[in-house]
């Protein structure tokens, strides 16, 4: 008889090892290995199974029925790649304040409203507290049913019952299973909750979404398992304490994963943010070390500025500091600066801010920073009415962007006059653009 496998597990990060150690070799957890019992194994197992299939012709192989809804939320369904897929086991990951239970409380409500069954699960706040703040946004409806509850066999068995068209489970950390010893929230007790609900998702092809919390590396905590046995990776960005919240698809087996969901925070919840253009800068201050550019987020412009402070540094290394803004390409550009255009800035410290607590994944904003950092060591503002495209390489070329004229179009609609632009424009627009090939150029223009 072959000899049983034990196998040793970092309930912290996931890690597996033959052997107990004290301090994890992956993540440097101390004392986080556990044994792994047989109902963990089991669900690696079946999770690792690929065995026994037979290879089909793909003109034999029947396409896969998708079913979707609509969520009642314009901004949702985009990012969800058009509406709710049936059966489907989505995970809304963001920072606590977020909004996370806000806009998932207010989807049941609104699918409930359509007539639909909605079981909320919530282990985290009393049933008392979630309806004071449906109260607030307005997520009362007949069909829509609070459960408060943490162990995982209750849940299933309420939801077998009863008749539910979709599940909600706030949050993945604080619900456990019976058949497992961890404690809520580490890697096996997340890994056993999230492969239940992918089977009742599947079994009942009803939808079921899994709220889970990022910690502050940026990671939903308890681990990477739970984004590959999902659909759906939804994360949601934002500054608690500012109002626009960012919904980015993360992963998508239904759809696309370019398309944003772009909200606001208000007293009634979360709503789509319908007149967001005018959200992230503002044509009337007139201060030096603010530039303006157009990034796109999914398929829409989205008008952003650049802010720059430039400050003599009393430190042998002066500070560089970027929020929104990658850090690298920041040195790198003040690097370009002060070879193409010898500018001293290793005696200055340089920050960077982008409006509205908005990440910019895109270099198109690169020239736009650069104007900034300009305008700011010169003390010296920017024309408000003018906007800033390109994307610099190391040479100190500008390069061109993606979908420049649609940029251009979202410029010319919120009322800008001029464009700074690496190629000329294939339409013609109402901007006046003006074309730059190097940084050196830009000199010009401030
Ligand atoms: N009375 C209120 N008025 C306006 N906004 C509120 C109010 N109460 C809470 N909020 C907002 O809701 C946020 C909490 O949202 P919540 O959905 O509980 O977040 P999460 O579930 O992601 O932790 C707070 O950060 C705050 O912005
Ligand atoms: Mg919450």
């Amino acid at each position: 008889m072959a000899k049983k496998k034990i196998l040793f597990e970092c309930q912290a990060c996931g890690y597996k090892s033959g052997k107990w150690m004290g301090k994890c070799t992956n993540c440097g957890a101390w004392d986080s290995f556990v044994e792994l019992g047989e109902k963990e194994m089991e669900i690696i197992k079946s999770l690792e199974r690929t065995s026994g299939n037979k290879a089909l012709c793909i003109t034999d192989v029947t396409q896969e029925q998708i079913e979707r809804f609509g969520t009642g939320d314009a901004e949702l369904d985009l990012v969800l790649g058009g509406g709710v897929v049936e059966g489907s086991l989505v995970l809304v990951g963001g920072s606590p304040g977020v909004g996370k239970s806000t806009l998932l409380l207010k989807t049941c409500a609104n699918l409930a409203n359509s007539g639909k069954k909605v079981l909320y699960v919530s282990a985290e706040e009393s049933s008392g507290q979630i309806k004071l703040r449906a109260d607030r946004i307005g997520a009362n409806s007949k069909n829509l049913y609070l459960l408060n509850e943490l162990v995982l066999e209750d849940i299933l068995a309420e939801f077998r019952q009863n008749g539910y068209d979709m599940l909600v489970i706030d949050s993945i950390q604080t619900i456990y299973s019976n058949t497992i010893t961890s404690a809520p929230g580490s890697v096996s007790q997340v890994r056993a909750v999230t492969f239940e609900l992918m089977r009742i998702a599947k079994e009942s092809k009803k939808p079921v979404f899994i709220i889970g919390h990022i910690t502050k590396e940026g990671s939903i905590a308890g681990p990477r398992v739970l984004e590959h046995m999902v659909d759906t990776v939804l994360y949601f960005e934002g500054d608690s304490s500012k109002d626009i919240r960012i919904l980015r698809s993360f992963k998508n087996r239904f759809g696309s994963i370019n398309e944003v969901g772009i909200f606001e925070m208000t007293q009634r919840g979360l709503v789509d943010a319908k007149n967001i253009a005018k959200k992230f800068f503002d044509k009337k201050s007139n201060q030096a070390g603010s530039a303006a550019t157009v990034v796109m987020e999914g398929s829409r412009p989205l008008i952003l500025e650049v802010q720059a402070l430039v400050a003599e540094s009393g430190y042998a290394n002066p500070k560089r500091s970027s929020t929104g803004y990658d850090a690298g390409r920041l040195t790198m550009l003040l690097a370009l600066l002060e070879k193409r255009l010898e500018l001293p800035f290793n005696q200055y410290d340089v920050f960077i801010n982008i409006a509205g607590g908005i990440k910019i994944t895109e270099p198109s904003a690169d020239l736009a920073v650069i104007a900034a950092i300009l305008s700011s060591f010169r003390n010296r503002p920017l024309n408000k009415e003018t906007i800033f495209l390109g994307e610099v390489g190391l040479t100190g070329e500008i390069r061109d962007v993606m979908m420049q004229d649609i940029r251009l179009k979202e410029a010319a609609a919120q009322g800008f006059k001029r464009a700074v632009v690496p190629s000329k424009p294939l339409q013609e627009n109402v901007l006046k653009s003006y074309v730059v090939e190097s940084v050196e150029k830009i000199i010009d223009w401030m």
